[in-house]
């Protein structure tokens, strides 16, 4: 059975697009649909430009009351019946109700070696914190922040010089290595974590 992934993005989306591209041929996965928090995302546009359904639904139009923006989000992803939701530089923290009734189904990469650096700023951290390296990881979500089980890792050095700028960059090409792994691997129900240099 092909597992039917929806991606939730928040901006340019190149996460989305490498995800998207590796769900060929053997892959036991096909992109569903591609939704954003935010209507002005580069990433809609990425995506239907791929021939994919892209929809937004705006965080802001719900204030405070996450629940009903999660409400909204459920209702947007409902008719394209995804297996899998890949959070891909989704920048809303989710409640617990929407991750439990994803538990399990739900993977997101985050821009550190977790279990260091949970939340921003992830590579300012690294670089003050004097570390030689730096990378991404690929976990399920929970509802702890950044702090699921781990699926995947891609490793990177930090360089003399670094700034925050430089770093991200090379952790992000890492991401676009790593993610498509960790997916190909999760959805064929292996969930040994991919671990990449
Ligand atoms: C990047 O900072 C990446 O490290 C994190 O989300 C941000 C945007 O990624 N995962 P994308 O280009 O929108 O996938």
């Amino acid at each position: 059975m092909t597992a039917r992934v929806g991606i939730l993005i928040s901006g340019g989306g190149s996460n989305m697009v490498t995800l998207v591209r590796s769900m060929t041929g053997t892959h036991p996965a096909r992109p569903c649909v591609v939704v954003s928090n935010n209507p002005e995302a580069g990433g809609l546009i990425r995506a239907r430009d791929m021939g994919l359904p892209a929809v937004a639904v705006d965080h802001r139009a719900y204030g405070k009351d996450r629940a009903a923006f999660e409400a909204a989000l459920a209702e947007a992803l409902a008719p394209f019946e995804a297996d899998i939701l890949c959070l891909a530089g989704f920048m809303r923290v989710l409640t617990a109700g929407f991750v439990g009734d994803w538990r399990g189904r739900m993977l997101n990469i985050h821009p550190s070696l977790l279990p260091k650096y949970r939340g921003l700023d992830t590579h300012a951290r690294a670089i003050e914190a004097g570390d030689t390296q730096a990378g991404c990881t690929v976990h399920e979500v929970t509802p702890a922040l950044d702090d699921g089980p781990i699926l995947g890792q891609a490793r990177v050095p930090v360089l003399p010089g670094d700034t925050a700028e430089t770093l991200a960059a090379r952790v992000l090409q890492a991401e676009h290595r790593l993610y498509p792994a960790v997916l190909r691997r999760f959805a064929a129900g292996d969930r040994r974590p991919v671990l990449l240099g």
